[in-house]
């Protein structure tokens, strides 16, 4: 990996656990790719489904302006190679939706993205553009977190289906989406082989698929796990495992043995959250953003994949 600043704090902290100050990084799962017991990992899904998760104070709405022009890029660079029949209706997944925060963030995008005289306006079928239908789903295993997205849509009137439903065996026909975005999600499946299988079923030939995820190296560890959630507990409950953290070269290699191809290497970025200045960070702190809201401000587009990283990748049509 190139040496960039989260390298080289990771680096800093591995120096740190040989001197005893720093926990050591944990030993990865002798394969990441195969299906994986859950009772073998400290991660707790389960957390969405319960009361004290709050989607307000995750954090994860800071990831939109970089996750959710990326995914807007690539579904324009699809929707453009399409022709006009097959253009007419666009069916846009967001997997493991959660309670909706980039799904909305996409609605938002195509309903103020205006070309010529056309505005995009609100139908009973989806967003229509004056030549496509965008019709966007929300779907996760998670029934509390689909209830929170449907009130948030419904009082916000946010034209957005939202279905409960596993990634494993997803409940859409085959061959019937245009794209998927995930976000945040790769990292807390157990089984990303039969996730991809089923992702690749549920796909249109030449359609795409567009995610970010947390890489697994010792600057995540120590950043997002042993800082933030050991430490801080700044997140709730066992939100994370770091052996669940997926490098690309393992997402490449499962989206290859589903028939998927990815992206070119140039699009594959990673992502980090700024820094709030401490004067805000403190009000923010002292207002009741909680802690992620508060330290950390919108987060960007980078070279350096040592936290998070985006890529995407279609089917191969066969
Ligand atoms: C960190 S949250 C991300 C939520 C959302 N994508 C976002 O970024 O705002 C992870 C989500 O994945 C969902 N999830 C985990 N395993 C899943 C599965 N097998 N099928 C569907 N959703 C799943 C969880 O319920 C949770 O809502």
């Amino acid at each position: 990996m190139a040496i960039t600043l989260g390298s080289i704090v990771g680096r800093i902290f591995e120096a740190l656990s040989s001197i005893r100050l720093a926990p050591p990084v944990p030993t990865p799962f002798p394969d990441r790719l195969a299906a994986l017991d859950p009772a073998e990992s400290t991660i707790d899904n389960d957390i969405y489904d319960t009361q004290a998760f709050d989607w307000s104070r995750s954090g994860l709405e800071l990831l939109n302006p970089a996750r959710v022009g990326y995914f807007m890029d690539k579904l324009h660079r699809r929707v453009s190679s399409l022709s006009p029949d097959e253009k007419r209706e666009i069916t846009i997944v967001d997997l493991g939706c959660g309670a909706g925060l980039a799904i909305e963030a996409i609605h938002s995008a195509i309903l103020h993205a205006s070309s010529g005289e056309s505005r995009v306006r609100q139908t009973d079928s989806g967003l229509f553009d004056g030549t496509t239908t965008y019709k966007l789903i929300g779907i996760d295993v998670s029934t509390r977190s689909i209830d929170t997205a449907r009130q948030r849509a419904l009082s916000r009137s946010l034209s957005i289906d939202y279905v409960v439903g596993d990634i494993y065996s997803l409940p859409f026909a085959t061959s019937s989406v245009d794209a998927i975005i995930c976000s945040d999600v790769l990292e807390h499946l157990f089984d990303l082989p039969l996730a991809f299988s089923s992702i690749a079923r549920t796909l249109k030939p030449n359609a795409i698929f567009s995610f970010d995820t947390i890489n697994r190296t010792p600057t995540s560890y120590y950043l997002t796990i042993w800082i933030l959630q050991d430490i801080l507990r700044a997140m709730q409950g066992d939100a994370h495992d770091h052996r669940l953290y997926v490098t690309p070269q393992e997402v490449h290699a499962v989206m290859r043995s589903n028939g998927l191809k990815p992206g070119p290497e140039r699009d594959l970025v990673g992502m980090r959250p700024g820094v709030n200045w401490p004067p805000v960070a403190l009000y923010r702190l002292m207002t009741g953003a909680g802690f992620i809201n508060s330290v950390l401000a919108e987060f960007r587009l980078t070279r350096d994949m040592s936290i998070s990283y985006l890529h995407w990748c279609e089917k191969v049509q066969t």
